[in-house]
């Protein structure tokens, strides 16, 4: 995710700003920039890459000033570049922008920009932010800023600055964090806690729909519509190491607490503003070819090959297209049967894995049009692919996936609806029906997050264990395959995902007194029949755990030893809520058995070799 530093005082502002963004490099981005106050106005210094090469272009001719503003960009529009980068300026370069989060209406915003003489230099949509702010300026920068956001939907933390009134920082919180540092004499604005606390310790939090005026000596909080508000400053005590893990003991933990957000991200500026359809403005898919589509193949490797089961399944069943799963290592070399009506997509989080690379390779070698689902829009397989539906994770830190492969399922279930969109394959209250559903996820994930506690003393009873199993049937089975994935990567526990009603075609002999089996139990049409697989494991000894909906539990518990209970959602939907625990389960039980969780042994978060 974009990080943001801001800073007003005495100090070296160039320093306090690369200082901050560098505090800010673990989460990940592809270009940098800051603006300064200088004694010629103000100043702009941005570069595509490591910060170390914003700091070689600052080396000659550093920007000296008493203001400025900062941010590593995770690009979402536009590839990385010098010019994408921000911060971002109007034509007369007297303002300054910079911003995390989605404009959603960017698109509405820049045509009636250009209509208006505005003349644009990035593919961002956080340049609308800066020609917003100066059409709307009449001498007062922050009723300019409330203007230009009265505008825009979506998310957004803005820092603002602006050459008439270079005594002030403006910062804007909507949906994407933000925080107000307090100095003697100074003041500071940051994404997050880790790029001030070099200088202070004491800060406000934003909340939404939230601003801050800084100057060198006060910070007035209001809301953006202007009331002004008062917040009680809290003193942080965490060293820089628990800063960056947002006060989570690991990475992964964070991360899978982030998946709401993900979610929301990943649908935002997706679905139109009644709810009832979905849009990809960006896509070059277009609708004759949607229509003349005759199979898929979804083509990735570890846990985006899992997010792409699931994503198979559902794109199925709201379509009716043939979809074909395949590992990227698998694909390549076995001549697929690919004809100009198959639609590849790769999935790939990091966008950089050999195998997932060379399979799209292969795929336009043969004439495919190639979608690309990944997280990280500047990486290799974003460039080389055709269409790229970039899942708004923000960068994932843990070797093991988990953020990422959600997401990856919410970009599946968009796709699948705007093609059936397209197809007619799904009535337009079906349509909305599913939007409404996967826009109460995030909630759901959150209040399931809220009971981790059942999941932990379950992972510490498993923890002991060399062997385990997972079963289900349907989604559930795609859904186990990538729970046990997740518990072999960090916990070393040998564990097998299974089909529930395979078990007894040779497996079953495995099943000894004791062994833990985890039955996820979600889909209702095959309910009774995973019911009847359990009661043939129970029968030879093992120790059930079922995880199911509330309204199963208790007739479950007939046939299992204990049971979990997850919130209801559409049959299609649910795999987004059931991995949930499942990744808990992983992550709880790596911590019992004194792993490194974030950096389990053997694997790489990136695999660029073949
Ligand atoms: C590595 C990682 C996995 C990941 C896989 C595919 O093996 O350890 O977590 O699922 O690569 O990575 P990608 O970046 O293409 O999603």
């Amino acid at each position: 995710m974009c990080g943001i530093v801001g800073y007003i005082g005495k100090r070296d502002t160039q320093t306090v700003l690369i200082e901050g963004l560098k505090k800010l490099e673990y989460r990940g981005y592809d270009s940098a920039g800051i603006a300064v106050f200088t004694p010629e106005g103000l100043q702009i210094a941005k570069s595509i890459g490591r910060l170390a090469n914003l700091e070689s272009k600052l080396e000659n001719t550093p920007l000296v000033g008493s203001a400025g503003i900062g941010h590593t960009r995770w690009a979402t529009h536009g590839k990385p570049s010098d010019v994408n980068s921000h911060p971002h300026t109007d034509h007369s370069q007297k303002f300054s922008v910079v911003h995390n989060g989605i404009v959603e209406n960017y698109l509405e915003l820049k045509e009636e920009l250009i209509r208006q003489g505005y003349e644009f230099v990035s593919e961002t949509d956080t340049e609308v932010i800066s020609h917003l702010v100066a059409r709307e300026y009449e001498g007062d920068i922050v009723k300019a800023v409330q203007k230009a956001i009265s505008y825009m939907r979506g998310a957004f933390a803005l820092g603002v600055l602006t050459e008439y009134e270079p005594n002030k920082l403006v910062a804007v919180r909507q949906a994407s964090p933000l925080i107000i540092g307090l100095g003697e004499g100074e003041n500071f604005i940051g994404s997050d806690i880790p790029a001030i606390l070099n200088y202070t310790r004491n800060i406000y939090i934003l909340n939404d729909g939230e601003m801050a005026v800084l100057t060198e000596d006060a910070v007035e909080l209001m809301t953006i519509e202007g009331n002004f508000i008062s917040r009680e400053m809290i003193s942080v005590d965490w060293d820089t190491v628990t800063a960056e893990k947002g006060g989570f003991d690991h990475f992964m933990l964070k991360e899978i607490h982030e998946q709401p957000k993900a979610y929301r991200d990943t649908m935002r500026g997706r679905i139109s503003e009644n709810g009832g359809k979905v849009v990809f403005p960006d896509l070059k898919l277009t609708e004759e070819k949607i229509r003349s589509l005759s199979s898929i193949h979804i083509v990735a490797c570890g846990t985006a090959y899992n997010a792409g089961l699931v994503g198979g399944a559902a794109i199925e069943q709201l379509v009716r297209i043939p979809v074909m799963n395949d590992v990227a290592s698998e694909y390549r070399y076995r001549s697929p049967l690919i004809t100009p009506d198959t639609l590849v997509i790769v999935v790939s989080q990091s966008g950089e894995t050999a195998d997932t690379l060379a399979a799209l390779r292969e795929a336009h070698a043969n004439g495919a049009h190639v979608l690309a689902i990944t997280n990280v829009v500047g990486s290799s397989i974003a460039r080389d692919a055709d269409d790229v539906i970039a899942t708004l994770a923000g960068p994932e830190i843990a070797v093991a996936s988990t953020k990422a492969y959600t997401s990856q399922l919410i970009a599946f279930y968009l796709l699948g609806l705007y093609m059936a969109q397209v197809r007619g394959t799904q009535s337009e209250e079906e349509i909305a029906h599913v939007i409404a559903a996967m826009q109460s996820l995030p909630e759901q994930v959150e209040s399931m997050l809220e009971k981790a506690d059942a999941v932990k003393a379950y992972a510490e009873q498993i923890a002991g264990h060399e062997h385990l199993f997972f079963i289900g049937r349907g989604l559930d089975f795609s859904v186990v395959q990538e729970g046990s994935l997740k518990l072999k990567e960090i916990s070393y526990i040998h564990s097998e995902a299974y089909a529930a009603g395979e078990l007894k075609h040779g497996t079953l002999a495995l099943i000894e007194e004791g062994i833990p089996v985890i039955a996820l139990v979600t889909q209702d049409n095959v309910l009774e029949k995973t019911v009847s697989n359990i009661k043939e494991v129970k029968a030879r000894g093992a120790d059930v755990m079922a995880i199911t909906h509330e309204e199963h539990v208790a007739d479950l518990l007939k046939s299992v030893d204990q049971a979990l209970s997850i919130p209801k959602t559409l049959p299609m939907l649910t795999p987004a809520l059931s991995v949930v625990p499942l990744q808990l389960l992983a992550y709880y039980a790596a911590l019992a058995r004194g792993n490194d969780v974030d950096k389990p042994r053997n694997l790489a978060k990136s695999v660029t070799v073949e």
